[in-house]
C-alpha cells in the first residue's frame, strides 16, 4: 500500500515529538575541546520564565573558563547562562546581567562529580546556588524580569549566538549528567532529593524523559563508576 507524503510527514512530526528518552545512568561525555561538540536540549517553555531552577551534575579537569548550561535567545545568546570562569567561580547571566558567587579557594581542578542547582525568582531577584547540598550566600539580579521562552539550550557550549558562536576555549570537556529544569525556586527538601537523584515532577527539562540532540563528538555513555 502506498503511504502518502502527508502521512509520512504526520508521521515524522509525532516520532519527533516522541523521540524523548530515559538517561537515568548515562552521562553526555565532551571527550575534547571542539567549537562543535554540543547536546541540544528541548524544553517545552510556552511562557516568559519568572522563575526557574536548573540543576545538573558534572565533572571536568577544566581550569580555564566554559559554558555549563546555555539558554540563548534570538535577542540575547546570554539570555540564561550557567558559566564558570575558573574552578573557584559560577557566575549566572541573565537577560544581559550577572552575578559571580566566589567559592572557597580549591586547589587545582575538580576532584570529583559535583552536582549543582542554582534558581531565581523574578519576585525578589534572588540567585540561589547550591553546590551539592550547601546553599551559598543568596545574590540578587534582575528582579521583575521575566525570561524569553523561544529558546536555544546547548550544553557543552556557551552560545554567543543563537544555536551557534561556539569558542573552542569556552567548550567544556568532561561529562555531564542529571539536567533538569523546573520553571519554579525548588525548596531545600527539592533540592535535596534531586541530589540524591530522587524525583521532583513536572519539569521542563527532565533526564528521565530527555528531548535532546547530539552533535559533533559528544557521546552519551554509561558512567565509568556510578560514584554519586
Ligand atoms: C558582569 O557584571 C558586572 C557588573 O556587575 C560587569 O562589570 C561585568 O562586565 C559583567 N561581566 C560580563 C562578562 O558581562
Ligand atoms: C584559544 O586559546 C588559544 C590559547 O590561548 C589561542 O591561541 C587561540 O587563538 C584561541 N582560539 C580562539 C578561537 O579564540
Amino acid at each position: 500500500m502506498a503511504i502518502s507524503p502527508l502521512c509520512l510527514l504526520v508521521l515524522a512530526g509525532l516520532l519527533g515529538s516522541l523521540a524523548t528518552e530515559d538517561l537515568q545512568k548515562k552521562v553526555f561525555v565532551f571527550p575534547t575541546a571542539s567549537n562543535s561538540a554540543a547536546v541540544f536540549l528541548k524544553a517545552p517553555i510556552q511562557q516568559p520564565l519568572t522563575s526557574f531552577t536548573v540543576c545538573l551534575r558534572y565533572y571536568t579537569l577544566l581550569t580555564r573558563a566554559y559554558g555549563l548550561f546555555s539558554y540563548a535567545t534570538r535577542r540575547n545568546s546570554n539570555e540564561l547562562l550557567l558559566y564558570k570562569f575558573n574552578p573557584n567561580q559560577y557566575s549566572l547571566y541573565l537577560g544581559g546581567s550577572n552575578v559571580s558567587f566566589n567559592l572557597p579557594e580549591m586547589q587545582g581542578s575538580q576532584s570529583d562529580w559535583e552536582h549543582i542547582c542554582v534558581s531565581w525568582d523574578s519576585a525578589t531577584g534572588l540567585v540561589e546556588l547550591w553546590v551539592d547540598d550547601h546553599l551559598l550566600p543568596r545574590m540578587g539580579m534582575k528582579k521583575g524580569y521575566s525570561i524569553n521562552p523561544e529558546a536555544s539550550i546547548v550544553l557543552g557550549q556557551d552560545q554567543d549566538s543563537f544555536g551557534g558562536g561556539f569558542d573552542i576555549n569556552q567548550s567544556f570537556v568532561g561529562e555531564i549528567s542529571d539536567v533538569y529544569m523546573w520553571d519554579r525556586v525548588l525548596t531545600a527538601d527539592e533540592v535535596n532529593l534531586v541530589w540524591n537523584d530522587l524525583r521532583v515532577d513536572n519539569s521542563l527539562i527532565d533526564w528521565r524523559d530527555l528531548d535532546y540532540e547530539t552533535r559533533g563528538y559528544a557521546v552519551l555513555h554509561p558512567p565509568v563508576f556510578p560514584s554519586y
